[in-house]
């Protein structure tokens, strides 16, 4: 009983201390400025920095797909859809290949939906092989690096792996055509078969109509200490427990249902993005992938993500300060979380509301249409016109050849 008063004097303590915090804030600075590099990074303007030829595909390999399922356009991978009508009017296309740092191949690989919306990836590898075995055999610009100059959208939980169980993603691997591309993906964990170096790691698709339509005032206070709202358990694909999520999820809950500090449910209210605009801390724990559209819509909504996904590597690390953002919780430390997050201190809590307060942060984890300045769009051009120049030794030799067309899967090796 007193543990249980103990505990709700120091929530009650905590939102006085908020509403005392959110109205300085408010009367001071609004935002605060990123230290360092990162901050300029993210302010870059990619026009005049990389020119990028878009290959003209038959719609079957992009549009087509999409008319027969329009939920592509709203699902959590639909960046691939809207990157190629971004890069279609973009400043930095250009319709002369011999002059493009870039070459872009416009293949919806991720859309195709179970009738629940689930992602299959099943085809994906036939569907990418046949569109390469077409530019390359239409242009000569993949023979002359066989990719090295290309880059592939390929927002799938392992994205270039094409499968959506780890184990048999690891054993596939990374799609041997694609092994010279830079793969633009939403997977991302240090040393793992499905993350090669100078991959671009972006953040998931999250609705920005939508997310704008749910926003409050932001001197609303932020009266939720712990917010979450999904899966703990995944009975169906994981009846033993422990796989998913590594066992993290299950061991919030465990460990804080009965917690006051902790707002946390399976239930998804229709207040689901207001609430997040209430609370302190988000907790963004892995799933079956270390990512979830929790991380975009932490930031957006300006509450602090609490990151539990060891070896995660985040969207645009390079130029998003993510240390001055989020707390970082080892996924063994999960029993810890509320000591853990009691014991930040207030001013470090609201320096972290400053940060995420600027709108460069907000901007980088959206895909808008029409598209915006500093937007997700934008990163991803800025990160593939920080890998300029190429080095020149990606050029191959007339007839030098290092991909091997016959390696992987029998069944990929189909036509499609
Ligand atoms: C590229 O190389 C492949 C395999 O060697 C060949 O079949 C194809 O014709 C070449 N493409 C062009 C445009 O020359
Ligand atoms: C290409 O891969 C196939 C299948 O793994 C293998 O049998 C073949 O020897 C490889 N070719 C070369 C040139 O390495």
């Amino acid at each position: 009983m007193r543990k249980r008063r103990l505990v709700f004097a120091l929530l009650l303590c905590f939102s006085t201390f908020w509403r005392i915090g959110a109205f300085k804030f408010h009367r001071a600075q609004k935002t605060e400025r990123i230290s360092g590099s990162a901050g300029d990074v993210l302010e870059d303007d990619p026009v005049g920095r990389l020119k990028v030829f878009v290959y003209e595909l038959p719609s079957k390999y992009n549009k087509k797909i999409l008319l027969k399922d329009p939920r592509c356009l709203t699902h959590m991978f639909a960046a691939e859809i809207f990157m190629h009508r971004f890069l279609l009017s973009s400043p930095v296309r250009t319709l002369n290949p011999d002059e493009a740092d870039w070459f872009y191949t416009p293949v919806y690989a991720t859309c195709d939906l179970t009738p629940n919306g689930l992602p299959l990836p099943f085809k994906s590898p036939r569907m990418m092989r046949s569109a390469i075995q077409l530019i390359s055999s239409n242009w000569p610009y993949w023979n002359a690096t066989e990719g090295a100059d290309h880059f592939f959208i390929v927002p799938h939980d392992f994205a270039a792996c094409f499968h959506y169980l780890e184990e048999k993603a690891i054993e596939r691997g990374i799609l041997p055509l694609l092994q010279r591309a830079t793969l633009v993906q939403t997977f991302g964990q240090r040393n793992h078969v499905c993350l090669k170096d100078g991959s671009i790691i972006i953040p998931p698709y999250a609705p920005p109509q939508k997310m704008q339509a749910h926003l409050i005032s932001p001197s609303t206070p932020r009266s939720i200490f712990v917010y979450f709202r999904g899966l703990f358990y995944d009975v169906g694909n994981d009846p033993e427990g422990g796989y998913y999520a590594r066992g993290a999820r299950a061991s919030v809950w465990e460990n804080f249902k009965d917690n006051p500090l902790f707002d946390i449910s399976t239930e998804h209210p229709t207040t689901y993005y207001e609430d997040m605009q209430r609370a302190i801390f988000c907790l963004c724990p892995l799933g079956w992938a270390p990512w979830s559209p929790r991380l975009v819509e932490a930031v957006v909504f300006g509450c602090i993500p609490v990151i539990i996904a060891d070896d995660i590597v985040l969207p645009f690390a390079d130029a998003i300060p993510w240390e001055d953002i989020g707390i970082f919780v080892a996924e063994k430390d999960v029993p810890k979380l509320d000591t853990i997050l009691t014991s930040i201190p207030i001013e470090e809590i609201l320096r972290k509301q400053r940060v995420l307060a600027n709108p460069s942060m907000k901007q980088a984890m959206l895909f808008p249409h029409p598209a915006q300045a500093r937007d997700a769009f934008h990163q991803i051009l800025n990160g593939l016109a920080r890998k300029l120049p190429h080095d020149r030794s990606i050029y191959l030799r007339s007839g030098e050849s290092i991909l091997n067309w016959t390696a992987g899967p029998v069944g990929d090796l189909k036509p499609w």
